[in-house]
């Protein structure tokens, strides 16, 4: 069977007004392009005359703006889940435009499958080939692509010619059951494969292919400056010394690593350093620092879900295939970020936070507790079970008005009880095994700026004693200052 190739607007016109649209990809690398943005210009002409047309997506994490950004411009979005980092669409959910469910990623397959979403009526997924039998194979990331290309009633190929077919075996797909039937995942070492390198659809769903030809609109970098890397060489050194001491094994363990200007940086640190053997990646997604490390064989393998990568790196890996074969696989993100395997593998989480607290919860989305800032990606995923956790961030933010360690954080992602380090360019704060009172001295002592210090240890002489020591009235009155007076140094206690 021979699929019918049908144009984007055609694609689109299939989409009603209400639908449920689940899509391919997981950030901006292997998100369907064309036919979203036609579905934007159907919703557009829709609102011209008077109608209703929204849409709910369902995605592995965020896109790229021919999907999120097209679509939020043009109020086509009712709901949407999970993670993004659009900035039209952080500004439509800030102002309650649109309805942002920010739900751990590793968990965003099993909720579809479950049905706790409702139906999904038409996926759009990205391939670099498809076979007549219906076997497609992805491009640069995996995401949700396997559930809701089975769960979809009616199915849409963007085939995408910026994508190269030598990406065919890349991938490795399997889709997990709900329970009672699912099995432990047998990954047992980041390279382990248990699927296959294709996502296998119905091929009487596949109601046309669109052919393309559109790249990736990946996000660059701002490069490392001052700051980014002297947390880098704090958190290799603090590995370093876990290392030295037994603590981590000589061979060390896999790392994963966030999203960002700071995971970048602290990547290449980890990289660079001659201290640290070769390691492998179990993570979500691949940066250009990651294939930079496996050129130069400081890293020997990458498990992720997506190659978030520039269009640049995405060629070198295209037009060298046959050296990334055996370093790297694709996996779905309830693979890639499966709490079972981040806990059997024992993995090292690299993630960043926006703002932490001295006793080590951590904020990762909310700025002042009330706007969202991205999401909180597979953060959680990775961070509750993990070997050893850290969270890195620049001690203040916007030259110093915000410290991002204060007395209580204005919102929680993840918890004292989750969160064994914390890492600014200041030093780090090792909160294992430490009590209430022992962590917020660490942290206060090792990584609040010096413009903070004294402000934070007043906050901690006059709050009242218990196992966890707070003043209720003055905890968020650094934030208080910021929203009041445009900086938290002029807070008064
Ligand atoms: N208050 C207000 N703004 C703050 C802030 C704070 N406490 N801390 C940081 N910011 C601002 C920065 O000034 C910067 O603003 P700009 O874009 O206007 O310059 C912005 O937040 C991003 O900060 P930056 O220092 O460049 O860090 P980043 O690019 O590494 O992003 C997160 C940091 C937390 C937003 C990002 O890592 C994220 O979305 N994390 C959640 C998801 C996640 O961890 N996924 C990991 C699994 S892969």
């Amino acid at each position: 069977m021979s699929f019918p190739r049908i144009s984007a607007a055609e694609a689109a016109a299939i989409i009603k007004n209400g639908d449920s649209i689940g899509l391919s990809g997981f950030t901006p690398a292997g998100s369907p392009k064309a036919v979203t943005a036609e579905l934007a210009k159907i919703a557009e002409a829709a609102h011209a005359k008077g109608e209703e047309f929204k849409v709910n997506v369902f995605t592995g994490a965020s896109t790229g703006d021919s999907c999120d950004g097209v679509l939020t411009r043009a109020g086509a979005i009712n709901y949407r889940a999970p993670y993004t980092t659009n900035s039209d669409f952080r500004s439509a959910v800030n102002k309650g435009l649109v309805k942002y469910s920010d739900i751990h990623l590793s968990q965003m397959a099993q909720q579809l499958r479950a049905g706790f979403l409702g139906p999904i009526n038409v996926a759009i997924i990205e391939a670099c080939a498809i076979e007549d039998n219906g076997r497609v194979y992805l491009t640069a990331a995996v995401g949700i692509t396997p559930t809701v290309a089975r769960m979809a009633e009616k199915v849409i190929i963007e085939l995408n010619a910026a994508h190269s077919t030598s990406m065919m075996g890349l991938h490795d797909i399997y889709e997990i059951q709900l329970p009672p039937h699912n099995t432990p995942l047998m990954i047992e070492k980041p390279s382990d494969r248990v699927g296959t390198p294709y996502v296998e659809i119905d091929p009487k769903k596949i109601v046309g292919v669109v052919e393309v030809n559109l790249p990736d609109e990946a996000r660059g970098f701002t490069d490392p400056d001052e700051i980014t890397n002297q947390i880098g060489h704090n958190v290799v050194e603090f590995l370093v010394n876990d290392m030295k001491r037994g603590v981590i094994p000589s061979s060390f363990l896999p790392i994963q690593s966030g999203v960002g200007n700071i995971a970048n940086a602290v990547l290449s640190a980890l990289g660079n350093d001659p201290h640290i053997p070769v390691f492998q990646m179990y993570t979500e997604v691949i940066q250009d620092s990651v294939i930079a490390l496996l050129q130069s064989g400081r890293i020997s393998f990458g498990s992720t879900c997506s190659l978030s990568v520039t269009n640049g790196c995405l060629d070198e890996i295209y037009n060298n295939t046959s050296f990334y074969k055996d370093k790297l696989v694709l996996r779905p993100s309830e693979i890639s970020n499966s709490p079972e395997l981040a806990k059997r593998l024992g993995i090292i989480a690299m993630n960043t936070a926006i703002e932490a607290d001295i006793y080590g919860n951590v904020n990762s989305t909310h700025i002042c507790g009330t706007k969202m800032m991205n999401g909180i990606g597979g953060s959680g995923d990775f961070t509750r079970n993990a070997y050893i956790s850290i969270f890195s961030c620049p001690s203040v933010a916007k030259n110093g008005a915000i410290s991002a360690i204060v007395p209580m954080v204005s919102h929680i992602d993840h918890s004292e009880h989750s969160v064994h380090v914390i890492a600014t360019e200041q030093g780090v704060a090792d909160l294992r095994g430490k009590s209430p009172m022992e962590r917020a001295k660490a942290v206060i002592e090792n990584c609040a700026h010096p413009e903070y210090k004294q402000l934070l240890w007043d906050y901690l002489a006059m709050a009242s004693k218990g196992h966890t020591s707070h003043n209720l009235e003055k905890a968020y009155a650094m934030h208080v200052a910021l929203l009041n007076e445009g900086d938290m140094r002029k807070v008064k206690f």
